[in-house]
């Protein structure tokens, strides 16, 4: 194309300059309705349901293949906003989505290799309401919960807190947000996410929450997948201009590394971070990243070149691991085959997905996996896995079952992935060596400081 008619073009496409400043709901519809028209070839507009008050939810997926899902296309996603009043993260995912599509239009090797290799899917806000109702304060919580003035973030099934505790509350009574999220982790397979808040400055990575009671916070609540939890909270806060210093806000904690274990900086019931990986096998994060919650608008612009990298960065680890399907004796892609990894006892164990797809983010070394499936052998294999989110995927392994002699019709995986309570941390055997004396101190502080974040 010549410079003159590119020119003319981007003349023609003013959604590649977006303005620094806080687009209220209307204005961002507007924006990811024009982005989507004028993209259509990398961009797919969607709404996951209505807030309380009847706006749409709305999601802008990116991609080589935005549309659908493709098999081992992994899914990842941005959630910003779910707390009305914490505002920075609808202004990064707008950047985001603009930085996206000019990369890919300018051809620069990074787009295309991240809109190739992922689909990405950014919800700009969760909580519209909530951020109509909103104050500037940078501390306190006008405009936090929705507009029914329930906490999104303490409004999800959580495991620890017992099977009566979640029959109580059926799904048709939890909030409209909640719900709309909950059908959307049902629709994809979405393998990694992050969350985006404000009022701190901290990579925060499940459990947020335990059953080690009401007690002081003091101990972490450790993930079976905690190794792979530090090193995705590490790379958003080394590649964040900042964060990894830690001790960035007044009244949060030192923050080694920049990051935190949920539970040990506070005790959270019925957080998103949690559902999202316990239930939905999806790892996600929470990420704090500004210490005022509605930072001054002349600050967006550093606070973007801030997060850019760091943004960027972590959509890329949607590739650590392995990734593949898992075929039956008649070499079809089998549903709800379990896919377990030796030493990781996940309540929920991982399951593949109508293609026959599983996604495992494991960092680099040998694993044995178990693959198990009704009417098939268990299958056990030592895989050596590389570190891929360099070459933009995960290592691509197959497991091929071999049926049990008797079996000699297909059978059906039941659909309902069967989930075991007794295996989540409890009681003091949650404590790992990470503890240490200051977290006590700076947990006393946490508590008693509950305008939260
Ligand atoms: C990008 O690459 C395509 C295909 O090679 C080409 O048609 C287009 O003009 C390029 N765009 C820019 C802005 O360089
Ligand atoms: C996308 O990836 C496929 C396979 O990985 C490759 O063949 C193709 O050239 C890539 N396209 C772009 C635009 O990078
Ligand atoms: C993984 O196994 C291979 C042999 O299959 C071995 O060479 C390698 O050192 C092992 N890696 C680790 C991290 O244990
Ligand atoms: C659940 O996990 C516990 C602890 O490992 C184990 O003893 C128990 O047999 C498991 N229950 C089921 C139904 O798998
Ligand atoms: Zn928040």
């Amino acid at each position: 194309m010549s410079s003159s008619l590119f020119l003319l073009l981007s003349l023609l496409v003013p959604t590649l300059m977006l303005e620094f400043r806080y687009h209220d709901n209307r204005e961002i519809e507007q924006y990811l309705v024009q982005v989507s028209a004028d993209n259509p070839d990398i961009t797919h507009l969607y709404s996951i349901g209505k807030s309380v008050k009847g706006q749409q939810l709305w999601v802008l997926a990116l991609g080589l293949r935005p549309r659908r899902h493709a098999v081992g296309v992994p899914e990842f996603k941005y959630v910003a906003n779910m707390h009305g009043n914490e505002v920075l993260g609808r202004v990064l995912l707008l950047q985001l989505i603009a930085e996206l599509v000019r990369g890919y239009r300018d051809n620069e090797t990074w787009s295309l290799q991240l809109l190739n290799s992922t689909r990405i899917h950014i919800l700009p806000t969760m909580n519209p309401d909530g951020f109509d109702e909103a104050d500037t304060n940078c501390l306190m919580s006008q405009g936090r919960a929705n507009h029914n003035g329930v906490d999104l973030n303490r409004g999800f099934p959580d495991a620890f807190a017992g099977l009566r505790k979640q029959q109580e509350l059926n799904e048709e009574q939890r909030e409209a947000e909640v719900r709309a999220v909950i059908g959307w982790l049902r629709s994809e397979t979405f393998v990694l996410s992050a969350n985006l808040h404000g009022g701190a400055m901290v990579a925060s990575y499940p459990y947020d929450n335990s059953d080690q009671g009401s007690g002081w916070m003091v101990s972490p609540s450790i993930a079976p997948d905690d190794d792979v939890f530090v090193h995705l909270a590490k790379v958003y806060s080394y590649n964040h201009a900042s964060m990894h210093k830690g001790n960035l806000c007044d009244d949060s904690g030192p923050f080694q590394d920049g990051i935190t274990n949920g539970y040990s900086w506070y005790k959270l019931e019925g957080g998103m971070q949690d559902y999202n990986y316990v239930w939905a096998q999806c790892l996600e994060l929470t990420l704090e990243l500004s210490c005022c919650k509605f930072p001054q608008p002349k600050e967006l612009p550093a606070l973007w070149m801030d997060n850019k990298k760091a943004l960027l960065a972590y959509i890329q680890q949607v590739h650590l691991g392995v990734k593949g399907q898992v075929f039956d004796g008649w070499g079809m892609p089998v549903q709800n085959a379990v896919v377990e990894v030796e030493g990781r006892r996940n309540m929920c164990p991982f399951r593949t997905n109508q293609h026959g797809e599983y996604y495992r983010l494991l960092l680099p070394g040998n694993y044995t996996f178990k693959v198990s499936y009704p009417g098939h052998e268990v299958l056990t294999e030592t895989l050596s896995v590389p570190y891929g989110p360099e070459q933009y995927s995960a290592m691509k392994h197959d497991f091929k079952l071999r049926r049990v002699a008797s079996a000699t019709v297909r059978v059906q995986a039941e659909p309902s992935p069967s989930c075991n309570y007794s295996l989540l941390p409890r009681g003091g055997a949650a404590a790992g060596s990470a503890w240490n004396g200051l977290t006590v101190g700076f947990s006393l502080v946490t508590v008693l400081q509950t305008v939260m974040d």
